[in-house]
Order: structure tokens, then C-alpha cells, then sequence
């Protein structure tokens, strides 16, 4: 057996190591260098009913231990993914998670209806109730519960596909989205997306990104998204796939013991476009230095 293999839900992955959207696009770029069917899955760059050319200006700044972003959800559109990238997605023998917002609960629904027909070659929807760089929709929603259980409960009547709903750490309790999702239907809940923030220039006394702020990601982020998802495991009975700041391997680790069944890798994959692949690598010298099964880990926490 694969040591590396792990279920979230009905949908089995060859390793927990899944590209966080918006930071592998449809993996075009990124397969250049290295072959991503050793990955558990990719994350598309979140899809919109409409194209958008996203944010104006400046959209990313450097922070320490971490970069700020407000791209705006800039992206094709989904009629174009479903005509031009979908089928080069699934071609690449990994997970096709597809990353899905909106600006309103419409349009969450009007995505999902022209997703569902897609069924076989999506592995899961990730419904992104967390993007924190547009006006409507996405955080607004998610840090709302009886929002996204509303949402979600819809969502779960237009289609079987496995839903994971994407959740923002911008919100005093956690828990409280995390089991609106689970009660309206979800499949699992993907966290942490970005930390919502603001870089000053201080020769101009304006902030660095043209959209004031942004969501701030990387390793300075991780002990945030270990409390979340260690919290969330305490409470939920649906997997969580751990996301926020991972580098390593023993990261990985870490969020597995916190509780995630997966784990989504973002801003590494920015630094080093191969940090799937070491990843990947090094778990699997893990498993076999340790003779271990790497979903035994998951939730094995133990709180003083
Ligand atoms: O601005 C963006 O496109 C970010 C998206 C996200 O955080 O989901």
C-alpha cells in the first residue's frame, strides 16, 4: 500500500499534498518543473460566472515570514476553464479540486450548475467562502454562519460532487462557520485561507496594494492555522484539509496531527515552485524511516 494515501471523505488522494489554489493557476506553469502527478491534487485559481481581470495596481507585497496579496480573483472565467483547462487538469493524473467563487448566493449556484455536469473529472468542489479581496461575496459570506450554511445547504442540493468549503480565519470562533458547513451538507472544510492585512509605504503614507489590504500568507501564518484546525477536529465528525504557511514535511506533519486528513501548500510553491515535489519526497522517507502509514497521524493530538 501507498504510505503517502489518504481519504477525505469519498475521495481518496496518492499523498495529502494538494497545491492551494491561486498559487498553481491549472498547473501549466508549474509542470514545467516538475511531474505533478506525484501530488495528492491541485486547487484551481478560484473561478468566477464572469472573467475579471482582478485588482488594480499593486496587488502583492513582501512581508516578513510571509507576502501580502490582493489579486482580486483575477481568472478566466468558468465557461473557459470548462473549455480550455479542465481537460488538461484531469489529463495530469492528480486530484482536480476546482476552486469556485462568487459574489453572491447566486452565483455560487448558477457555478455549481455548470460544474455538476463535469461530475467526471472533478474530484471535488472547493467553495471558496474566504477570499478576502473583493467587496461581495467570498468572507463576507463565510465569516457569516447562517450565511454559509444557507449557502452550503443549497450547494448540496445541485450536486453530488464532494463539497469542501474553504473557510477564512478573519472570524473570532472558527468553529461556529465550520459547523454551518457541516450542518448544511458539507463533505469537509478546507482551512485556513488568508489572514486579512495592510503594508504602509512609508514614503508615500499609502498602503503598498492599490486595494488597501490584503490576505497575508506563509510561515508566519502556520500557528494560526494549526490552533483553527485543531480546534475544528475537536468539534466536526467531516474531514478538514489543513491549509496556512506550510514549508516542510514536518509541517505537514504537524496539521496531520492537528487534525487534517490533507493539506493544501500556497506560498511555498511562490518561493520554490518544487516544494510539492521535496515534500512529497521527504514524507515518503518519513513513512519508511518510521514505518508508518501517514494517515495514522491524522488527529492524534493529545492537549496538556
Ligand atoms: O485575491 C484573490 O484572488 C485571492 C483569492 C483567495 O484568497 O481565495
Amino acid at each position: 500500500m501507498n504510505p503517502l494515501e489518504v481519504n477525505v471523505g469519498s475521495v481518496t488522494l496518492k499523498s495529502p499534498v494538494i497545491l492551494a489554489s491561486g498559487t498553481c493557476n491549472f498547473g501549466r506553469e508549474l509542470s514545467e518543473y516538475y511531474d505533478l502527478s506525484v501530488l495528492g491534487g491541485l486547487s484551481s485559481k478560484g473561478l468566477t460566472i464572469k472573467p475579471r481581470q482582478g485588482n488594480e495596481g499593486c496587488r502583492v507585497a513582501e512581508c516578513a515570514s510571509g507576502m501580502l496579496n490582493s489579486v482580486g480573483l483575477q481568472n478566466p472565467g468558468v465557461d473557459y476553464f470548462i473549455e480550455h483547462e479542465l481537460d488538461y487538469m484531469r489529463s495530469l493524473d492528480t486530484g482536480v479540486i476546482v476552486n469556485v467563487a462568487g459574489h453572491s448566493f447566486e452565483d455560487y449556484c448558477d457555478m455549481v450548475r455548470k460544474l455538476d455536469p463535469y461530475r467526471e473529472k472533478i474530484d471535488a468542489l472547493e467553495i471558496n467562502l474566504s477570499c478576502p479581496n473583493v467587496k461581495e461575496g467570498c468572507m463576507s459570506i463565510g465569516s457569516e454562519p447562517s450565511q454559509v450554511k444557507r449557502i452550503v445547504s443549497a450547494l448540496r442540493e445541485l450536486t453530488d460532487l464532494p463539497l469542501w468549503i474553504k473557510l477564512t480565519p478573519n472570524v473570532t470562533d472558527i468553529t461556529a462557520p465550520a459547523k454551518a458547513a457541516q450542518e448544511g451538507g458539507a463533505d469537509a472544510i478546507v482551512l485556513i485561507n488568508t489572514l486579512l492585512g495592510m503594508r504602509i509605504n512609508i514614503k508615500t503614507r499609502r498602503p503598498v496594494v492599490q486595494n488597501n489590504t490584503g490576505g497575508y500568507s506563509g510561515p508566519a501564518v502556520m500557528p494560526v492555522a494549526i490552533r483553527m484546525v485543531s480546534e475544528c477536529s475537536r468539534v466536526l465528525d467531516i474531514p478538514i484539509v489543513g491549509c496556512g504557511g506550510i514549508m516542510t514535511a514536518e509541517d505537514v506533519i504537524e496539521f496531520m496531527i492537528a487534525g487534517a486528513s490533507a493539506v493544501e501548500v500556497g506560498t511555498a510553491s511562490l518561493i520554490h515552485p518544487e516544494a510539492g515535489l521535496k515534500i512529497t519526497n521527504d514524507l515518503k522517507q518519513y513513512c519508511e524511516d518510521n514505518n508508518i502509514e501517514l494517515r495514522s497521524l491524522t488527529g492524534t493530538l493529545e492537549l496538556w
